[in-house]
């Protein structure tokens, strides 16, 4: 890809592609086993009472490694289809690799723009686990997906709630802000991620859009659980170092951020160990909404 000048990057996706295909898919690659095992969790909950019946056709929006495509893949059956689309292509090619090594074979992953991009379609179903909350341009996004939805048909986001409620994020996110000076996406010509992990926290902002884009029968629901962000201290002070809020600091610091590295490591290991459970694993409170909403029919 061409780099992005400063003056274009508010314009279109390709800084945030360019940082899902790059750095971003680099850290999700080292933690991969806390994303597919600590966030089942929400789409386990999601999508077991879902009720997709078999034989459907349901879209994945920013399925990263294709782990709740597959899921749904098995829900509905041989003659279902469950389609995974993300803007970056290593998270589709790691997707078809991993669909392939479990055999499972009515899967289908593209690398799509969710924003403007022509989703196929038409499906039963959308689903999405934290795949919307990075979209630079949200309102085009959901109303492009619903334009791939069957009149009435349903689409399903999980999203984190409020900072405040997800510590595992905001806490590191404080604790490093002490540390490391703040450089603002307007600052930097590095890649990021986007908007970020709770921009879509409110419910308010959230249902006018989806309204103003043309969905009905909003609704909100509050799930709860604790999540392994660590097998040990040491991993989920890498974890968080590399993730998130806290991680995007540190990268956006460059080398001032690496030279602090030492203290902020320090200092995470005191936010985190109130978390130690069992067998030294780290597991912290989250927080997230279920949303659903119906394209009219
Ligand atoms: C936080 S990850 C979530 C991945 C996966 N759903 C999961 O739960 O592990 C967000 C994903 O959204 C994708 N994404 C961001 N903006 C996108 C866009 N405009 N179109 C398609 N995918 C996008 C990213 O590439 C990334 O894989």
């Amino acid at each position: 890809m061409n780099p992005v000048t400063r003056g274009q990057k508010d314009m279109n996706n390709d800084i945030i592609i360019e940082a899902w295909n790059t750095v971003l898919f680099d850290k999700y690659l080292r933690f991969k086993h806390l994303f597919v095992e600590g966030l089942s969790a929400h789409s386990n909950q999601v999508l077991g009472r879902q009720g997709y019946r078999p034989g459907i056709k349901v879209l994945d929006v920013g399925c990263g490694f294709g782990d709740s495509t597959i899921s749904i893949a098995k829900l509905i059956g041989a003659d279902g289809k469950a389609i995974g689309v993300d803007c970056a292509e290593r998270f589709i090619t790691s997707s078809k690799e991993d669909a392939a090594a479990a055999g499972i074979d009515n899967t289908e992953f593209q690398v799509a723009d969710v924003a403007v991009d022509d989703l196929g379609g038409p499906y039963d179903e959308a689903f999405s686990r934290f795949g919307t909350m990075f979209f630079n341009m949200p309102g085009l996004a959901m109303k492009n997906i619903r334009k791939s939805l069957k009149p009435s048909a349903r689409f399903t986001q999980v999203v984190w709630r409020k900072r405040e409620d997800n510590p595992w994020l905001h806490d590191a996110e404080m604790c490093v802000k002490e540390i490391v000076p703040v450089i603002s996406h307007d600052e930097t010509d590095a890649v990021h991620c986007g908007p970020g992990p709770f921009s879509m926290a409110g419910p308010d902002m959230v249902s006018d859009m989806l309204l103003s884009t043309g969905y009905e029968n909003v609704n909100f629901e509050r799930f709860d659980c604790d999540i392994c962000i660590g097998r040990d201290i040491d991993e989920a002070v890498e974890f968080a170092m590399a993730y998130g809020p806290a991680g995007e600091i540190i990268r956006l610091a460059e080398d001032e951020g690496e030279r602090l590295k030492p203290t902020v490591m320090k200092a995470l290991h005191k936010v985190f160990e109130k978390y130690v459970g069992g067998e030294g694993r780290i597991w912290a409170p989250s927080s997230a909404w279920i949303i659903s909403a119906y394209n009219p029919s």
